[in-house]
């Protein structure tokens, strides 16, 4: 398994923090009627930022990121996105603001083709600005060849990466400043990351923050700035990726590696 480059110099984990974060998360909690998902969490993404978060299953990830997109409202706390509050906005105002999610399990419909999926992804663009929404069109497929090629195909004969690819393109169909991805790797090979993850790399060069949800830790070390560490609804810590791929707490819970 070969994990791709690592941002670096002015792009890199050096880069100064923005005076005003383009994600602001504060002491969000979210509840599934006893069950407390999310125990107050604070969380930050700057604007360029590539930001991950990790942890175990049943952390409260999916909840968080949730309450962050608008697909469900937390029972307190505060979201702030782009300079203004949008706690509890429904997610496709939040699509309208810039904040574009790619769900745990990729959710494309299955029995319509590519094209109609990506047709979905454009929606708000194609009514805004028609002729910008085919341009962003082609800027996405030359992303992903793979998709080009398939687009009278139907979703739900792609393969697992293929579907991640539609998912991931669909998002920036919005045209986002926020990418939020819900376990990118989920279920699909080394192989397939090892093309996954630079895409990413890339597109935050390019500008674009992301907020990276990963299971696979060692992957989300090795591309992202900063990481967050979450468990039992908390986050335990943060802090720049590099460092925290050589913490004791991380090695042993996440890398499976012991610390010397
Ligand atoms: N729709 C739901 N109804 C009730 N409990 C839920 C629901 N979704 C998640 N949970 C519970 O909330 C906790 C956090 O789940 P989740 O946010 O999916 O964590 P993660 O994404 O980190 O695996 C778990 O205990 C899970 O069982
Ligand atoms: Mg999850």
């Amino acid at each position: 398994m070969s994990a791709p480059d690592r941002p670096s110099g002015s792009e890199g984990v050096n880069r100064p923090r923005q005076d005003q974060a383009l994600l602001a998360v504060a002491g969000l909690r979210v509840s599934y009627g006893r069950i407390e998902a999310v125990r107050g969490v604070d969380l930050e993404v700057g604007a360029g930022e590539f930001v991950g978060l990790i942890g175990s299953n049943g952390a409260g990830k999916t909840s968080l990121m949730r309450a962050i997109s608008g697909v469900l409202k937390p029972a307190a706390g505060q979201v702030r996105f782009d300079g203004a509050e949008t706690t509890g906005l429904a997610s496709h105002r939040m699509v309208a603001r810039g904040l574009a999610m790619v769900p745990e399990g990729r959710m494309v419909f299955a029995d319509q083709s590519v094209r109609d999926n990506l047709l979905l992804g454009s929606f708000t663009q194609l009514r805004r600005d028609p002729a910008g929404a085919v341009a962003e069109q082609d800027r996405v497929l030359a992303l992903f060849p793979r998709l080009r090629e398939r687009l009278d195909q139907e979703a739900g004969t792609l393969s697992g990466g293929e579907q991640q690819m539609l998912a991931i393109a669909r998002g920036l169909l919005s045209r986002p400043r926020l990418l939020v991805i819900d376990e990118l790797s989920l279920g699909l090979a080394p192989l397939v990351l090892d093309m996954l993850f630079p895409v990413l790399s890339e597109l935050n060069r390019q500008g674009l923050s992301i907020l990276l949800v990963e299971q696979m830790a060692s992957y989300a070390l090795a591309v992202t700035h900063r990481t967050y560490v979450m468990e039992n609804g908390r986050v335990l810590f943060d802090g720049p990726s590099a460092e925290l791929a050589n913490d004791p707490r991380v090695m042993d819970a996440y890398l499976g590696r012991r610390a010397s």
